[in-house]
């Protein structure tokens, strides 16, 4: 490594422990010498991916030090400072251990340093000019998988009405690695969404009443698809308020863009005494013929917890010509201010999402798979990649992250990384070896 470099950071890693804006003043002020010392432990995690080198001894401990120091951290970010973390220890454990890592893991490595690089980019404006990476290794790969005619790069989608219309997230995510972006919820005509309280944060999760706010399916269409449209696979999410409403939306929404059409079924039938469509066989049949008539596009259903026998309500879906089913969508929940003895959400009930409602969603999945021959897209409280391996072993193809977004928003792509990891473990090559593969206790 260069000598000047190093006394530099030296230098540097003083002026960085007094506080974080000293922190900056000094990162701005040593930009150079910081890129050389940036650009070394890239350029030796770049040659141990590519050749048999199997070390990083390249990857400086000064510039982890520098990292690793508080107000630096609180520079750049909990989340950056974490992987620049995992680089760290990979590196430490390469040069004093000698150990050989996996590809995936140098790989994740380089990644993490480019993001880095990305940051000294964007706060300071500099070009760095990172150098662009293709994986010689393609460990994607192990996630490749096909679902409704669709080449997934991961089958890891993102959930509607948590992701936006996926563009908000750009910044965050690669959005041709996910599997899709389910947008949110698209009606006829526009809504406004529900007044008063609409999100509270529950014990391992959240409470939401949102009301479907949406922009209507004409300025969908006209606006909104043209924009996201080349960005991603683009599932959209309806909802309506009679079966004539999905049979409508899914005529308009057959047009170039548009990957694949989901139900929300979740809501109430006002022309038949607001009866859940989700809630009954018959109901949930209709809506599924309505959808599947009128449109050329797969039609996923997607399913709601609030049922004695999610079972049924699937084999319904399935014989009306569903090409797919999703679930869970939130449970039906309720939370009292003692303070004020009101409900605390403005509409009184709300969908609990997140952490809390995982065991319930697995258990649901597991159910339908064994009662239909159909793809399942599992979601419900996935916030790991062990969380996903679950609904994959109770027999989803694919999963949807929802409210984890909300906490952290390229945690789709963590997920992703994880479970390359988890899949490799496994000792197996394709994440599709793994559905359905739960055993039951002897
Ligand atoms: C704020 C919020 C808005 C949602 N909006 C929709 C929606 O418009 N349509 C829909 O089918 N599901 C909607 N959902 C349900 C999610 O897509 C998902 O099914 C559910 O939250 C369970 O997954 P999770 O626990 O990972 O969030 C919404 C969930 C949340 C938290």
């Amino acid at each position: 490594m260069n000598n000047f470099a190093f006394l530099a950071t030296r230098r540097e890693y003083r002026a960085f422990s007094k506080d974080c804006i000293d922190a900056e003043a000094a990162f701005q002020n040593s930009y150079d010498s910081c890129v050389k010392l940036v650009r070394t432990a890239v350029d030796a995690a770049i040659k141990w991916v590519y050749t048999t080198e199997k070390k990083l001894s390249g990857m400086s401990d000064d510039l982890f030090a520098l990292i690793s120091n508080p107000p630096f951290e609180q520079l750049i970010g909990k989340s950056l400072a974490k992987k620049l973390h995992y680089c760290r220890k990979l590196g430490n454990s390469a040069i004093h251990n000698e150990k050989e890592f996996s590809a995936v893991e140098a790989q994740n490595c380089l990644k993490n340093l480019f993001e880095f690089v990305q940051w000294i980019d964007k706060r300071y404006g500099k070009n760095f000019e990172p150098r662009t990476f293709s994986s010689p290794l393609d460990d994607d790969e192990l996630l490749q998988t096909e679902l409704l005619g669709m080449k997934l790069s991961t089958p890891i989608f993102a959930a509607s009405g948590t992701f936006g219309f996926g563009e908000e997230f750009e910044n965050f995510v690669d959005l041709k690695r996910l599997g899709g972006v389910m947008v949110k919820c698209i009606t006829l005509n526009p809504r406004r969404g529900n007044d008063g309280v609409r999100i509270t944060e529950t014990p391992s999760g959240m409470l939401n009443c949102i009301g479907l706010e949406n922009p209507g399916v004409e300025t969908f269409l006209t606006e909104i698809l043209p924009r996201i449209k080349d960005k991603m696979n683009v599932i959209v999410n309806v909802s309506g308020s009679s079966i004539d409403d999905y049979g409508e939306l899914a005529r308009l929404l057959d047009v170039d863009g548009v990957a694949a059409i989901e139900l929300n079924i979740s809501c109430p039938n006002v022309k038949d005494g607001g009866i859940i469509f989700g809630t009954d066989e018959t109901q949930a049949a209709k809506v599924t013929s309505a959808a599947k008539s009128a449109t050329s596009k797969p039609v996923i259903v997607k399913l709601s917890p609030n049922v004695t026998d999610i079972t049924k309500i699937a084999r319904a879906c399935e014989s009306a010509g569903a090409d797919c089913l999703s679930l869970i969508n939130t449970l039906m929940g309720m939370e009292i201010n003692v303070h004020t003895w009101r409900p605390t959400l403005g509409n009184i009930t709300g969908g609990l999402s997140g952490g809390a409602i995982k065991p319930v969603a697995v258990r649901m999945v597991w159910q339908t798979a064994q009662a239909v021959k159909i793809p399942i897209i599992g979601m419900g409280g996935i916030r790991s990649a062990e969380d996903a391996a679950e609904f994959f072993l109770a027999g989803a193809s694919a999963v949807a992250i929802g409210t984890a977004n909300f906490l952290e928003p390229s945690i789709t792509m963590k997920i992703a990384d994880d479970l390359i990891n988890y899949v490799r473990g496994c000792g197996l090559k394709n994440i599709r070896e793994l559905v359905g593969k739960a055993m039951r206790n002897s």
